[in-house]
Parts: structure tokens; sequence; C-alpha cells
């Protein structure tokens, strides 16, 4: 059978390297043998405060970043949250069989809120809308990074208890797809911090869309350490075992052959070619984002997936009114 994949990525600038290897990649390789839909999250994104034009642009920017690095839209469905009422709709439905206790252990809450009293509510809220979304679509299987292991347990946490209060097909109870080990990237100026958008110093990541000097710029002047030997030890050696693991998932080789390609050289040599190896890579990318962000034809995907995404999403808030108890 068929399974139902989801997952979403939030409209902000910088789409990094980081987000490239532990999700997008992911998304475009699961389109072969399942059923998927991505989500564009624009009602996550504000959350924390966003300019108006800012966020629109930045939505359209996600959207033609999704189909650029292969996710078809004659195959899988490529949406707006915020096009869907059926997301809003459901997290509230959500809101109250999840547990303010629960909630303030998330520990992205946790770092996003630091204890402020005024902390935004749909910052506390935010692991319930994502529950709502991948809930929505009975989906089987949610690729994503690391990072979202603990809201990924808390949406099957939930998923369990409304299923034993109202019936086990209430909802489809999701599994996370996470990152092997060595795929997390870390940040080229400090690798023991994760590849993060809105870090200050841009030289921090590598985004899909920087040109090839300032990709070349960031990897040279990444920080390592200075024994000088290109071993993979990411305990040990942080900055290089980075550079491996970034080096390994751009050019197929295995993080063993890259370590015994390069055993002996210097690292400016190694970095050099990474930079090579990283632009190669990234300019088909941005050459097929160019075209498509200015093409006509985005706004049409987007609004027949909302389309596509809706007819899934109404049949499931019916399933779950009746459930309940809601509505006339
Ligand atoms: P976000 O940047 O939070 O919108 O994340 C979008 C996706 O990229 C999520 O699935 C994250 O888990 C993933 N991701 C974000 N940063 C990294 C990183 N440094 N390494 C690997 N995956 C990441
Ligand atoms: N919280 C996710 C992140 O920061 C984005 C997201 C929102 C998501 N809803 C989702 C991911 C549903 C997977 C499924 O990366």
């Amino acid at each position: 059978m068929t399974k139902r994949v989801f997952s979403g990525v939030q409209p902000t600038g910088n789409i990094h390297i980081g987000n490239y290897l532990g999700a997008l990649q992911q998304f475009t390789r699961l389109q072969d043998e399942n059923e998927c839909v991505y989500c564009i999250v624009d009602l996550h994104a504000i959350t924390l405060p966003k300019d108006p034009k800012e966020l629109k642009e930045n939505i359209l920017d996600v959207a033609a970043l999704y189909m650029a690095v292969g996710i078809d839209p004659a195959r899988s469905v490529v949406f707006v949250q915020s096009d869907v009422p059926g997301h809003a709709e459901l997290a509230w439905a959500l809101m109250c069989y999840a547990y303010t206790g629960e909630l303030s252990r998330m520990t992205q809450f946790k770092d996003k809120s630091r204890g402020n009293e005024s902390a935004p509510m749909g910052l506390f809220a935010y692991p319930i809308l994502m529950a709502a979304d991948i809930l929505l679509y009975d989906s089987d299987i949610v690729p994503v990074g690391n990072d979202q292991k603990q809201h990924i347990e808390l949406t099957r946490d939930i998923a369990i208890r409304v299923n034993n209060k109202y019936g086990d097909d209430t909802f489809v109870i999701p599994e996370g797809r996470f990152l092997k080990e060595g795929a997390r990237v870390m940040a080229l100026d400090d690798p023991t911090a994760k590849m993060s958008k809105s870090a200050e110093n841009p030289l921090s990541r590598i985004s899909l869309l920087d040109d090839d000097a300032t990709i070349r710029k960031a990897i040279m002047r990444s920080v390592t350490d200075s024994d000088g030997e290109i071993r993979f030890d990411p305990e040990g050696k942080p900055g290089i075992s980075n550079l491996l693991t970034i080096y390994s998932a751009f050019s197929g080789l295995s993080q063993a052959e890259a370590e015994a390609r390069y055993k002996g050289q210097g690292y400016g040599a190694f970095k050099k070619e990474l930079a090579e190896v990283v632009t190669d890579a990234l300019t088909p990318i941005r050459r097929a984002y160019t075209e498509i962000r200015r093409s006509e034809a985005l706004l049409r995907v987007l609004k027949d997936g909302a389309e596509r995404a809706n007819a899934v999403a109404e049949r499931t808030m019916r399933r779950v009114k009746e459930r309940i108890g809601l509505g006339t």
C-alpha cells in the first residue's frame, strides 16, 4: 500500500544546506514510492514577528525552492498552510486534548521564549499546530531533521490520546523519518552549534541561493582545528568532521571514502575541493529556482495544491467533528 508522507518548512529566508540535507533532499526521494504532501507553513512563521511583505515573498521563495530541488507538483501536493482552513480548525480541537505540562517541556518553546511572560501564545501552541498539520492528512511518515523529534513524539501522544477516547480510526498514528547521525549539519563558524537560518553571521551557513564566491568564502573561512589531520571524529574534531559530512553528502562518496581520499592532505586543499563539490551541486538548483520563481505557473501550482489538500483536509475534519460531537 502506498503511504502518505507529510512535511513542512517555514517560509523564512536563508534556507541552507542543513535544511536541504536534513529535510528537502528526503522530500524528493520519498516521492518515488509514496503519496507526498509538502506544505509551506506560514501560520507557524507568525509565531515570531514577521514583516508582511517579506513573509509573502518568502512563501513564494520556499515554494520555488521546493520545486527547484526536485519536488514535482504533478506527483506531490505543494501548498501553503493558511490556504487550507482545516489546519487552524483542527489545531483548536487538539488544543483541548493536549496538556499544558507537556507543552511547557518542549525544548524549542523553552529556547525561544526563555521564560519571557510576553512570549506569544502561538509560540506555546506551535507544536499543536504541527500535530494538526500531520494528522489532518492521515500521514504515515513525516521526514524532518532531528530537532523535530520531540514535536513528532508529542503528535503521536496526542493522536493516541484522542484515539483512546473516540476510537482507533480517528487518527492515523504517524512516524518520524529522521536523518542518519552524521547528516546533522553544523555551523561553519562554530561546529558545536547547529547550522541555522537565523544566526547573525551569514558565513555560518551556506544558503541554497548563495553565489559561488560566497560559498567559497564561507568554506575557506570555516573553523577547524590546528592538528592538521583530515579525520572523521565529531567529538575531537567537530569542524573537519562537519566538512567531511557535507563533502560526503554532496559528492556521493561515503564518509570513509572521503576520509581516505584526503588523508595526509592539507585543510586548504580539502576546503577548496569541497567548495567545488558544493557549488557544482547548488548551481543547478539556483538556476532552476530563478526560473521557477519568476514563472506564472508558480501561483497555479499553489492554488491547485491547496484544492487537493483541502479535499483531504475536509474529509478528515468531517470525521473528527463527527467523533467529537461538534457541529449540526
Ligand atoms: P526549519 O529551519 O526549522 O524550518 O527546518 C526545516 C527542516 O530542516 C526541518 O526538518 C529541520 O529539522 C531541518 N533542519 C534545520 N536545520 C538543520 C541542520 N542544521 N541540519 C539538518 N537539518 C536541519
Ligand atoms: N516545525 C517544523 C520545523 O520547524 C516545521 C513544520 C510545521 C512541520 N508543521 C510541520 C514539519 C509538519 C513536519 C510536519 O522545521
